[in-house]
Formats: structure tokens, sequence, C-alpha cells
């Protein structure tokens, strides 16, 4: 099997945002309580963040944070979460149906953000509340002085506003699962009165209005319609949200799915121009995928679990172990926002440590890095510059979810200074070896600076506590440039790769 993907310095999709790059942290099972905080441990600074944690996602130069959910910011009453730890109530958390303690609240966050080099991005409570508390919240975190609220957090210690640029309008409001759970109209009105009086309050705000849950969704894509009808003018991004599963176990169906993820941002960005041709409006409205990932491994039986639980305090949940089979797909995903860059400006995987996520630790003990960690690493280190157009052709296989799945999955980005291009790329194929050519038109002297790749006789071979380096990158040797200064070579079956190439101008 052979494919061909030419790029060319003069095609480009889009300048990358950084933020597709980014993250999501959600009051839930142990992402914030032993997670990112555990006050004791023996690798806690003096705040009781846990520095080890710190390290990992400071080497995932993780751009944007989105906090404090998810299903539980739908019930969240922000207030619980400031002022004098010892004061704060213990609240009962209706979406996960756990204690949560307080300890960890807006400012505590704003803390360990400055600390990871990460931007906040807050989500409101438009579920069980509304317009009055999200503004209250806004004036707390971000007016410099001389109000109730900003007074309020001066004498929390903290004088100097947090400032955040960027707020979630609530969180999958289109989900009847949802605590405050609202028809599209109800919610657009809402979100476009509260995104208005937000940007009263400092018109440079962006504000993220919530589209749909998943494309699997009943209400999926006339939701966005009807929302983005209500507050097209006042919104600056749609968020959309999907997980993915190999429920089938059959590899080659579970890496077509990338596919679907294509078809959802193009469907939606569909959507959004219907609305800004509707609305005769110069304004584009962007999407901000703020939670996707690989979700299925335990999903059931964690459902069961809190259906039957008594309300505990930070449980383990939905702590997934991640394997080589899903650390090639989120490589596959990443590659669809980059190869979409022109639609979707912040991406977050959900979530960050402990649950559903890249970074696990035990509570007393160490952390690890998941192998879904790498590919998001080596994105966003080396994926932030200029999308370049792919023209492929080779090999293609059919399955459930689509026809004429190809079997090479890449994306190209070219750095910012002009001088080097990383270069994503996936043999989906189980069993065969993918030959590879990649004709690089406009660049001359490309070298190979660096290969990593993530491949494996065992797709469900993983990192644990035990063997925490089971899966890592490894140096490829596979490829080369030829005389022509074409890159060619050959990807093993089932494998990651991330390929830094130096370039000059052609
Ligand atoms: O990330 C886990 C949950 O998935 C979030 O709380 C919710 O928004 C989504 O359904």
């Amino acid at each position: 099997m052979r494919a061909k993907a030419t790029l060319n310095r003069e095609y480009t999709i889009s300048s990358v945002d950084k933020r597709v790059y980014g993250s999501f942290l959600e009051h839930m099972g142990r992402a914030v309580y032993t997670g990112i905080y555990e006050p004791g441990h023996e690798n806690a600074d003096k705040d009781g963040f846990r520095t080890d944690v710190l390290d990992m996602v400071r080497d995932l130069d993780m751009p944007i944070v989105r906090y404090p959910g998810g299903n539980f910011v739908s019930a969240y009453r922000w207030e619980d979460g400031i002022g004098p730890r010892e004061e704060r109530p213990v609240r009962l958390d209706l979406a996960w149906r756990t204690r949560e303690t307080n300890q960890v609240g807006v400012n505590e966050f704003a803390d360990w953000a400055k600390l990871a080099g990460t931007e906040m991005m807050l989500a409101m409570n438009l579920g069980s509340r509304g317009l009055d508390d999200a503004r209250n919240f806004l004036e707390y975190c971000n007016h410099p002085g001389g109000t109730y609220w900003s007074d309020l957090r001066s004498k929390h210690g903290y004088k100097e506003p947090h400032n955040v640029r960027i707020w979630c309008l609530g969180n999958e409001m289109d989900g009847p699962w949802q605590v405050g759970h609202k028809s599209a109209a109800e919610y657009g009105h809402l979100a476009n009165e509260v995104s208005k009086a937000f940007k009263y309050f400092d018109k440079t705000l962006e504000t993220v209005v919530c589209g749909s849950s998943n494309d699997k969704m009943k209400t999926y894509p006339e939701w966005e319609a009807t929302v983005l009808e209500a507050s097209y003018d006042s919104v600056d991004y749609i968020s959309l949200h999907k997980y993915f599963g190999n429920e089938e176990q059959d590899t080659l169906n579970y890496y077509a799915k990338a596919i679907e993820l294509d078809r959802y941002i193009v469907t939606i960005g569909g959507v959004i121009d219907y609305i800004k041709a509707k609305k005769r409006s110069k304004r584009d409205v962007k999407i901000c995928f703020d939670e996707w990932n690989v979700w299925y491994h335990d999903r059931k039986e964690d459902g069961e679990r809190i259906a039957s639980w008594d309300w505990p305090e930070a449980p383990p949940l939905l702590e997934e172990l991640y394997n080589l089979e899903d650390a090639i797909f989120v490589g596959s995903l990443l590659n669809v926002f980059i190869r979409r860059s022109d639609r979707v400006k912040i991406a977050c995987m959900a979530q960050l440590v402990n649950v559903i996520a890249p970074i696990l630790t035990k509570a007393g003990g160490p952390a690890w890095r998941q192998s879904i960690y790498y590919p998001l690493q080596y994105a966003s280190k080396y994926g932030r510059g200029t999308a370049l157009t792919v023209a492929q052709s080779g090999p293609t296989y059919d399955c459930e979810v689509a026809q004429d799945v190809p079997y090479l999955d890449l994306s190209a980005v070219l750095h910012e200074d002009g001088k080097s291009i990383a270069v994503f790329a996936i043999n989906r194929s189980l069993d065969e070896p993918l030959g590879l050519t990649v004709d690089l038109q406009g660049f001359k002297g490309a070298k190979i600076v660096e290969h990593q790749m993530l491949a494996g006789d065992d797709l469900k071979a993983r990192n644990s506590v035990e063997d925490q380096n089971r899966i890592v990158p490894k140096s490829g040797k596979e490829l080369t440039m030829d005389d022509t200064g074409t890159l060619v070579g050959s990807l093993p079956p089932r494998s990651y790769h991330f390929v830094l190439l130096s370039v000059a101008s052609a």
C-alpha cells in the first residue's frame, strides 16, 4: 500500500489557534481533589497543589483550561467556593451524586492556572441559575474594585482582578439530563441576554453559547440553528461536544469515527453560515469544541455506580485507562482540528486529570502520563502556526461508520517563522505498512529534525502505575528525505507519527 500527500507553501487553510490544544477540569471524581489539589501530599506546594501534576500540565504547554464544569456547573453556586475555607458549605452535586466540599473555588483555580501557565475559561450556571448570578460572578472575577463583589474578592485576598476573557454560557443545555435543561428557544434567549450583559460590562469579553452535546442528539442540528438565531449578534463561539469509543471492538471502524468529527464541524459550520446570511451579519461565530475525547471503557459501569452510591466525596469516577489504540485515534482527532482550524478556534480535551484524562494520579502516590498524553503534547507544542492544505491520494477502506476512509491520516502545520513544518501522520491499517510520499512544494532544503512515533504489536497495551512507560513515543527511523526534497518512507501498521522538518523557501 502506498499513499501520497502534497503540501504547498502557498496553499493554506488558516492559522491554527493555539487554544485548540486546550483542556477541561470539572469538579467531579478526582479531577480537582487528589488530582490537581491534595494538601499533605509529598509533592504538594504550600497551597496544596500537586507539583508533579503541574509539571505534567506545563509539559503540555496547555493554552487554556475550562472550569468548573461540565454537568456540575448546572447546579453550582460559585459563591460557595470563595472566602475562608472553613466557612465554605458542603453541598450535594446533583450531576454526579457526590458531595462537594468547595475547598477549591474560582480563586484557587486562578492560582493554579497561573502556576500551570494557562488561561482560564470559566463556565457559568445557566441551568438552575440565571443572569444576576452570572453577572455577579463576572463582577467578582473581573472588576478592579470599589463595588460589592470586587471588594469582596479583595477581602478574600485577591486584590487584582482575574480578568477572565472567555465565558461559557452554561453547559450542554440541550441535554435532558442537565439540571435546569431548557428548550432551544428558552436557552437561546437567556444566553443572548447574559452575553449582552457581559459585553455591557466589557465589550472585549468573548462568550460561548451551547451547541449540541453530541451529533446523535435528536435536536441536532436544529438546536444550533434556533440558539444562534436568538444569539448570533452577541456571542463569539458555539460550543460542541463529542466523545468516542470502540464499543464494537472493531478498530478500523473506531478509527473512521474521526470522520464523524469532521462532518460534525462541517455541518455546524453550515448552520453558522446559514444564520449569518439570514441575519445579513458580517460577524463570524466560531466553533469552540470544548469537550472531546475517548470515553467508553468503563462508561456503563460508572453510570451504574453513580446511580447506586451514597453521595461520596471525590470518589474515583470516569478513570478511563487509555491504550495505544486510543492514542492513535486521539492523534486522528487532533488532525481534524488542525485541518478544520478555519472553523474551530478552541477545543478542550475532556478532561485533564483523573477524569477521562491524559494524566492519572494515585491519592498519596505518584502521577503518570496515559498514552493519549503524547499526541496532545506534540500537537500542542508543534501544531502552532498555519495549517497547510493536504492534497492526498491512496488506499481506502469501507466500514460501518463511513466509506472510502483513507488509511493515511495526515495534517501539517507551517510554523510562524516559516522555517519548519510539523507533520502529524497516522497509518490506520491494522496489518500493513503504508508507503508514504510527502511532496513539499515551495520549500527547499527540507531536513528531518525529529521523528517520534507511537506504535506496537499490542493495541490494548497501556500505561499503569506499575508500568508508567509501557506506551511512550520512540524515535522513528522509517522516513527520510530523498534527493528531490521529498519525504519518503513507510509507516508501520497501527502507528502515529510526529515529524519535524526544517525548511527554507524554494
Ligand atoms: O466530561 C464529562 C461530562 O460529559 C461533562 O460533565 C458533560 O458536560 C459531558 O456530558
